[in-house]
């Protein structure tokens, strides 16, 4: 099952996926792995690791519908099955869903529909829950709405901050993703969507 993975950060998410492919734990392959911007962490890694990479820089366009359509065009060029946000903290348009129809994969750090958005972790934190965690969805137009696949939950420790849950978050959500992936390649195996 070929995927192909959206980062804007550091990518520690995305290197969890390229390990599991690496050690065939996970039957996929990682056609690409693209960017909102140059100089991310998650590039460098997909680059370390042989992998096909490409960064349609937002920063570069007048109008995002247009950043919309080319990174479609991108994005389709590696004909995915799937394809992955993991960490890509942009809202895509309805062009971009519509070429990639309920295959546009997102994770995120807290269980929605608590805690949507760019700070699901602090947000989480400040309002002072005792458990949280993470959620593999579909995504759709919103933030971080869409059907959910997968959740985990991990509570929250008195001493924590934002960086130390977000670490445990990560390590749950990396499970997940991986889960995830795993079932979607199975069933694609057994001819769903491929
Ligand atoms: C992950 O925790 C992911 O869920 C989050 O960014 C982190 C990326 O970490 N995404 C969102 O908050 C989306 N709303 P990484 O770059 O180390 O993989």
């Amino acid at each position: 099952m070929r995927i192909v993975v959206l980062v804007s950060g550091t990518g520690s998410n995305l290197q969890a996926v390229l390990d599991a492919a690496a050690d065939g734990s996970l039957p996929v392959t990682i056609a690409a792995v693209g960017a909102d911007r140059p100089g991310t962490g998650g590039v460098e890694r997909a680059a370390a690791a042989g992998i096909e990479t490409f960064v349609v820089d937002l920063k570069q366009y007048a109008d995002r519908g247009e950043w919309n359509r080319d990174l479609a065009r991108a994005v389709a060029a590696h004909e995915p099955a799937y394809v992955v946000s993991s960490g890509f903290m942009r809202i895509v348009d309805q062009h971009f869903l519509d070429a990639f129809p309920d295959r546009y994969l997102n994770t995120h750090p807290a269980l929605l529909p608590s805690f949507p958005g760019a700070h699901g972790v602090r947000d989480a934190l400040a309002y002072g829950v005792k458990v949280t965690g993470c959620t593999v969805m579909i995504a759709d137009a919103g933030v971080d709405t869409g059907p959910i696949l997968a959740q985990a939950a991990v509570p929250v420790l008195p001493e924590d901050t934002e960086e130390t849950l977000h670490e445990r978050i990560k390590v749950e959500e990396r499970r997940l993703l991986i889960e995830t992936l795993a079932g979607l390649a199975a069933s694609s195996a057994q001819g769903g969507p491929s």
